[in-house]
């Protein structure tokens, strides 16, 4: 009788996606990365840019080549048209504009259904950048995409964009690198969040005129950021000095001083003492407020105040001068 075969073993290896441990990620930091990817499609609304923008001189802008670099513009509906394209397009000649360039990625998620293109506008009208031929095949639409830098380093002479979150440092380093001047929107806590506290301690950057808190998703459904403008345009007798109380310590009301563990004076709500000589602890308002235009300086680019063994908000130290 034949010996019977001995069945046979189902031989599928069950295909699994490799584990975080083989991808070298922790459960946290994907968390972030997914939280960071969407973040970044947050989308300005028009009435923002057009408060802030307002807000210039007119001699800011006249015969200026602008490059919106995380931005396309074109589209015949204005709610899939960038709020900045759109806000220079309709001011082009109000402004005295030069040149509009804009260029948008080609991401995951794509608002505005773009790709990886670019667009120039002049007063004679408007070129797709790849009609001109000057598009490379492998072209991204990333600011630092060699096309976007070229652009940047040889034409534009202003950057306005709201450019993604989670590329934050690297688009600051570049534009600061750059020389050119620059109006963008990013995050609230900017001016005590180590990259970039070097840049306000230095000068080279300082706020805007406006917070800007509520942005459209891809459903073009409002969601909730804190963000502000952040510029190196010279602005002049800031509004925002009004919400600084600079005032002899001790006319700092007692809840918005302490001491903490290591005796390091701590001020809140935007109290300012003027008659202090050491340094002390402050959070971004009074810096987005004007802080550093009335004669303070950063001494530390970090500091956690700890009340009690408790450890407090990030803070910056500042100095009169
Ligand atoms: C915060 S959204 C703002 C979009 C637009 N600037 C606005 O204000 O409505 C940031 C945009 O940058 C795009 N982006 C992501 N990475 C980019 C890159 N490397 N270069 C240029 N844009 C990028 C995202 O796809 C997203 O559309």
């Amino acid at each position: 009788m034949a010996k019977t075969q001995p069945k046979r073993e189902n031989q599928y290896i069950k295909k699994t996606t490799p584990t975080l441990e083989e991808r070298g990620i922790s459960q946290k930091q994907l968390l972030q990365k997914a939280q960071r990817t969407e973040n970044d499609e947050f989308y300005t609304r028009y009435e923002d840019v057009e408060k802030e923008l307002n807000m210039y001189r007119k001699s800011v802008w006249k015969n200026k080549v602008v490059f919106c670099n995380c931005d396309d513009a074109v589209n015949s509906i204005d709610t899939n048209t960038s709020a900045f394209a759109l806000y220079f397009l309709r001011n082009f000649t109000v402004l005295g504009l030069k040149k509009l360039i804009c260029t948008h990625y080609a991401g995951k998620v794509d608002l505005f259904n773009q790709g990886p293109k670019g667009y120039i506008f002049t007063k004679y009208g408007f070129n797709a950048i790849d009609k001109k031929k000057e598009y490379p095949k492998n072209y991204t639409g990333s600011f630092d995409d060699p096309l976007s830098l070229k652009i940047l380093h040889e034409e534009a002479d202003i950057v306005c964009t709201n450019p993604p979150f989670s590329r934050a440092i690297d688009f600051w380093k570049m534009m600061i690198e750059s020389g050119k001047k620059f109006l963008i929107i990013s995050n609230i806590t900017n001016p005590i969040t180590l990259a970039f506290v070097p840049y306000f301690r230095e000068g080279k950057v300082w706020a805007g005129y406006n917070r800007v808190d509520e942005y459209l998703n891809h459903k073009r459904e409002i969601v909730r950021a804190a963000g502000s403008w952040y510029t190196n345009i010279p602005i002049k007798n800031r509004p925002k000095y009004n919400h600084l109380k600079i005032l002899p310590l001790k006319e700092i009301p007692e809840k918005y001083k302490k001491y903490d563990d290591s005796k390091m004076l701590v001020v809140d709500h935007c109290y300012i003492p003027s008659d202090y000589k050491k340094p002390f602890a402050v959070s971004a308002r009074p810096i987005l407020n004007g802080l550093l235009e009335k004669g303070y300086q950063i001494v530390e680019n970090q500091y956690f105040p700890c009340v009690n063994g408790k450890q407090g908000f990030r803070r910056v130290l500042v100095k009169k001068i």
